[in-house]
């Protein structure tokens, strides 16, 4: 029901502060998540077919140059509203996270088994979600791109599902390993602006995991330390016998507007990469910052088939979790399933701001390796 006598507090707004008449804001400790209708999901999966018949392919160059247009068109108004906003809210409300619950309906017999790795992904049965994918970033509005550093590019959508042989050596494991979340390409100057995680099988019911720097609330001393370009981070574990540690980069782990910061980390490799590199007060910093930083993890959110979370990169990050691929625990039985299949997608705002490292024939393709350092002899 709504009354016409109050304006609704905004998100992560205090009703204290909103009694006052004032904005007292208390800092947002999980994702918006928005429940997709069933009319809204219909639209949603008709775009996906129309698109599908009229360009083929989502990495077509006809739709990729039409993609802010038919984003606007096409994508139901009320979720284009909420990405259009959230592309440009860098507020302290703003958790940088959005969740779509139902957003397409995923048959899991077409689908098929999941396959061993993503080396085998078909493809052609995922060419919808694509679309449906790309439109999202597009409204935002945000353009798909690459990423040579990940699997060599690789297409603009890139299957996430948990290697067969993997799955063995995980059980063995046992143990939950520590939370460790990431921005996505951390090593890079130039990583993603927007993600999108598509949930096409979850039958593990593996949580997604999320970790805003807003979650911190107000910048405090400790995080102004983290604007100080001091901070390393290694481009892969083989890291320490290709590059001397000193002569590589250094960056700020925080960044933008002191008061609401974007961020840059990656906990398992600044902090427990063992080659990690960093100076000792560097080191001091980050761990006095991850001390706060993992209570704020959220870890609540459990996506099912159809779901889709949509990230700003710059000021949320996403989590690696540990879990037994291909079995479900039912009643404390660990019970065979299909393994977990996620489809990412990755964008960027500007592709001038970039056109320093992407490849000269296609200023979607970013061949950034290392920090500024471009691929060498790559064609
Ligand atoms: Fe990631």
């Amino acid at each position: 029901m709504e009354n016409n006598l109050a304006p609704e507090p905004k998100i992560g707004a205090s009703r204290e502060g909103a009694r006052l008449g004032r904005s007292v804001s208390t800092p947002p400790r999980s994702p918006r998540i928005i429940d997709v209708t069933a009319e809204e999901r219909l639209e949603i999966i008709y775009i996906g077919k129309l698109l599908k018949a009229r360009y083929g392919d989502y990495s077509h160059p006809d739709f990729i140059s039409m993609i802010h247009l038919n984003a606007y068109k096409m994508l139901p108004e009320r979720l284009a509203k909420i990405l259009s906003n959230f592309g440009t809210d860098f507020s302290e409300e703003q958790y940088g996270a959005i969740v779509f619950r139902g957003l397409v309906e995923v048959d899991q017999d077409a689908l098929g088994v999941t396959p061993p790795s993503w080396k085998e992904t078909d493809f052609s049965k995922l060419v919808e979600y694509g679309f449906i994918s790309a439109l999202l970033h597009g409204v935002v509005p945000s353009k798909p791109v690459e990423y040579f550093a990940q699997r060599k590019g690789g297409g603009l959508l890139h299957a996430i599902i948990p290697d067969e042989k993997m799955a063995l050596s995980q059980t063995g494991s046992g143990s939950k390993t520590d939370l460790y979340v990431h921005t996505e390409d951390t090593f890079l100057y130039n990583a993603a602006d927007f993600l999108s995680f598509l949930y096409l099988r979850n039958e593990e019911q593996v949580p997604s995991m999320l970790y805003s720097i807003r979650s911190h609330g107000k910048t405090n001393e400790m995080m102004k330390e983290l604007f100080k370009p001091m901070y390393k981070c290694p481009k892969d574990a083989n890291y320490a016998t290709e590059e001397a540690i000193g002569d590589s980069p250094s960056t700020a782990v925080l960044y933008g507007d002191e008061a609401t910061p974007f961020i840059r980390f990656d906990a398992a490799e600044q902090i427990f990469n063992k080659d990690a590199g960093q100076s000792p007060e560097a080191m001091d910093n980050l761990k006095e910052f991850w001390a706060e930083a993992k209570q704020l993890i959220y870890n609540d959110f459990i996506p099912q088939a159809g779901d889709l979370i949509f990230v700003n990169n710059h000021l949320c990050a996403h989590g690696r979790n540990a879990f037994v691929a291909g079995f479900r625990n039912e009643n404390g039985i660990m019970v065979k399933c299909q393994r977990r299949q996620m489809l990412r997608m990755m964008s960027k705002t500007s592709l001038i701001h970039i056109r320093s490292v992407t490849h000269p024939e296609n200023p979607y393709l970013i061949m950034e390796e290392h920090y500024g350092q471009v691929y060498k002899n790559q064609g």
